[in-house]
């Protein structure tokens, strides 16, 4: 099938033709993201390949219908950047890559506490700089500290395991706990605002829904414990990025680990280092020595890249020839928490 793949880059590019060897699928790639502005370039296509900061809304599925588009092939997990509802409405499909790597994303969410807690990417900087001093890198042992992961699905799950391996105490919230897992490793589920205030390491790995917009807000980080660290590799949107800033100002949270940020569509994935920065928001926690920022790349690992390279070709190949597709994601799949829940 015909397939134009949007906001390429050259890793997207290497994994999508060498997974296409088995599928034999007409491959176009696109650097430009997929905007209403765009979509005229998919024009003839039956199928799109979006990613994460693609714009896939009302209008720009509207002209993709008009073009001819029949399948929208998400290559993520998180499909907040689609609106479901007007996809139904047009009689488009869209698939997405429910699970390529949940290590990829948890081991990467690991790398973010530990480097900011060890101070790494400060130590890395002024070693190149002959500055051998110590002087504000101390850090704390993780074992026996108390870790919050906030969704213990696919990702929040495998992250527990390394946490809970480190020796640490390991609380959980979600909308749907698991009972089985709970007692198989040991964790504890409990209320989110318990968990927000005795963790001294919060990772978000919930999607971005209604429900879960500005999760974390400024009464959500007034909660928690002076110093913690707030780890984000789940969809920047979670954490209400203007009250991180006064938290981070005020010194009550210790540091924050982001790989996705509220504003990012636009700005990661682009080499912007020749342009003035517009986002004063990133601006200002770019300042600060105990913000690690990462531009959405938890995923990018060579398993990740095969995997969703696979599934995605392998949608498309499901759409082509009729047959179910597995990984269609609907409208009315979106979880919306309880209400006394937030
Ligand atoms: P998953 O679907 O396996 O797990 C999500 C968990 O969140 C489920 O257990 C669900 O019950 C829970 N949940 C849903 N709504 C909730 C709510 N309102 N309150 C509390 N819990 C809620 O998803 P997975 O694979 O673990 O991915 C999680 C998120 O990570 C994705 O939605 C995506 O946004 C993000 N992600 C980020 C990547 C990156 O490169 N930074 C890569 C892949 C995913």
């Amino acid at each position: 099938m015909r397939l134009a793949v949007f906001d390429t880059h050259r890793y997207d590019r290497d994994a999508l033709e060498k997974a296409n060897a088995r599928f034999g699928h007409s491959l176009t790639f696109f650097e430009a993201r997929l905007t209403p502005q765009t979509a005229r370039l998919a024009d003839g296509f039956p199928a799109v390949c979006s990613f994460v900061n693609d714009k896939v809304d009302a209008a720009t599925l509207a002209a993709l219908q008009v073009g001819g588009v029949r399948l929208v092939a998400a290559r993520s997990a998180g499909y907040n950047h689609v609106d479901l509802e007007a996809a139904r409405r047009l009689g488009i499909r869209v698939t997405r890559v429910p699970e390529y790597s949940p290590h990829a994303v948890a081991e990467h969410a690991v790398a973010l506490v530990l480097s900011l807690n060890r101070h790494i990417h400060r130590a890395f900087a002024r070693v190149r700089d002959w500055n051998f001093s110590l002087d504000g890198l101390v850090g704390f042992d993780l074992a026996g500290k108390t870790v919050g992961i906030v969704g213990t699905g696919r990702i929040g799950r495998v992250a527990a395991r390394i946490f809970h391996g480190f020796g640490c105490r390991v609380l959980c919230y979600d909308v749907q706990p698991d009972p089985a897992f709970e007692r198989e490793l040991g964790v504890r589920y409990v209320p989110l605002e318990e968990l927000f205030s005795a963790s001294d390491v919060i990772s978000l790995h919930v999607p971005l829904t209604p429900g879960t917009r500005h999760l974390v807000d400024a009464a959500a980080l007034a909660r928690m414990k002076q110093g913690m660290l707030l780890i984000n590799t789940g969809r920047g949107a979670l954490i209400d990025s203007r009250a991180l800033l006064e938290a981070l100002k005020s010194g009550r949270i210790g540091g924050a680990g982001l790989d996705v940020y509220e504003e990012e569509e636009g700005i990661f994935f682009q080499d912007l280092s020749g342009q003035v920065l517009q986002d004063d928001v990133l601006a200002r926690l770019l300042t600060f020595p105990n913000v690690l920022v990462t531009s959405h790349q938890a995923f990018l690992t060579h398993e990740a890249l095969a995997n969703i390279a696979e599934s995605t070709l392998a949608s498309v190949q499901a759409f082509e020839r009729g047959e179910p597709l597995v990984n269609e994601v609907r409208a009315e799949q979106v979880i919306r928490p309880p209400t006394a829940e937030r």
